[in-house]
């Protein structure tokens, strides 16, 4: 199943970039768009899953919800976003990616972030850690939040939740950097293969955290909500790290 996601998030991503540039741009609400690449990206991905595995679920950004199979319940969903940092996209930024994660029983077992700009495969499987285009990757050493690059993101209601400021503010004084660059799960796979050393958010959904946040436990990292609990990923608040500056990383989004 894991190189079934790969082959899938491969070929939905190189149809990405056919269509960069070109693809036709609508507004979903004031500043979330939404392109012709979304939804042909995720058509493709939802057709080749509904032809391999028919009975299993799907849980896909643009389509919703399709969890019920013959009447009951599937214990497989796939959880996808076929084009992780759409507003990066419609301005031809190079910052994106298709996300895709398959939950058994709730427990996730399969999770891939392909960046197509870059040729570059984030793949993980429960208990198999995590690689980057096939060699093992892991979280970063460092210690201190003061020698940390850390990333966030700004989910689209922000304009009515202006406390996201006060939080990059404060990681702005007491980490080494601080980046916001515009895709969730290419962000959560940066902490994975210890580019960035933690990210948070408050305001995900599934899609956005599913695959990142296997890629992270994989490589020995970190996820858990703002209150230090396991993550849940239907839950929107989101704080992946190396494990290392985690509780340094609690300490300013709960001051
Ligand atoms: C968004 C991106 C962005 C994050 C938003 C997400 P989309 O997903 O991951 O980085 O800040 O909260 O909704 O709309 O580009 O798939
Ligand atoms: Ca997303
Ligand atoms: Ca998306």
């Amino acid at each position: 199943m894991l190189n079934f996601a790969t082959d899938i998030a491969r070929e939905a991503g190189n149809l990405l970039v056919q269509r960069l540039g070109v693809a036709k741009v609508t507004t979903k609400g004031d500043i979330n768009l939404v392109t012709e690449a979304d939804i042909a990206a995720e058509n493709l991905i939802i057709e080749r899953i509904r032809s391999y595995y028919p009975q299993h679920g799907i849980l896909a950004e643009e389509s919703g919800e399709a969890i019920l199979v013959s009447g009951k319940r599937s214990q497989w969903k796939w959880i996808i976003d076929p084009l992780d940092g759409t507003t990066n996209y419609a301005h031809a930024y190079p910052c994106f990616c298709v996300s895709i994660a398959l939950e058994h029983n709730g427990v996730l077992e399969v999770g891939v972030v392909y960046d197509p700009m870059r040729d570059e495969m984030f793949a993980a499987e429960r208990g198999q850690g995590a690689t980057l285009n096939d060699r093992k990757i892991r979280v970063s050493s460092v210690e201190q939040l003061s020698a940390a690059m850390v990333c966030t993101g700004f989910p689209y209601n922000v304009r009515e939740r202006p406390d996201f400021a006060r939080d990059f503010t404060n990681f702005t004084m007491e980490a080494q950097a601080v980046r916001r660059d515009g895709s969730a799960a290419l962000d959560l796979a940066y902490v994975a293969c210890g580019r960035f050393d933690g990210f948070w958010e408050d305001g995900l959904s599934p899609w956005d955290i599913a695959a990142g946040a296997l890629l992270i436990t994989e490589a020995r990292g970190k996820m858990t909500n703002f209150n230090n609990e396991p993550l849940d990923i239907y839950t929107e608040k989101v704080l992946g790290s190396n494990g290392l500056i985690h509780d340094a990383m609690l300490k300013v989004l709960t001051r």
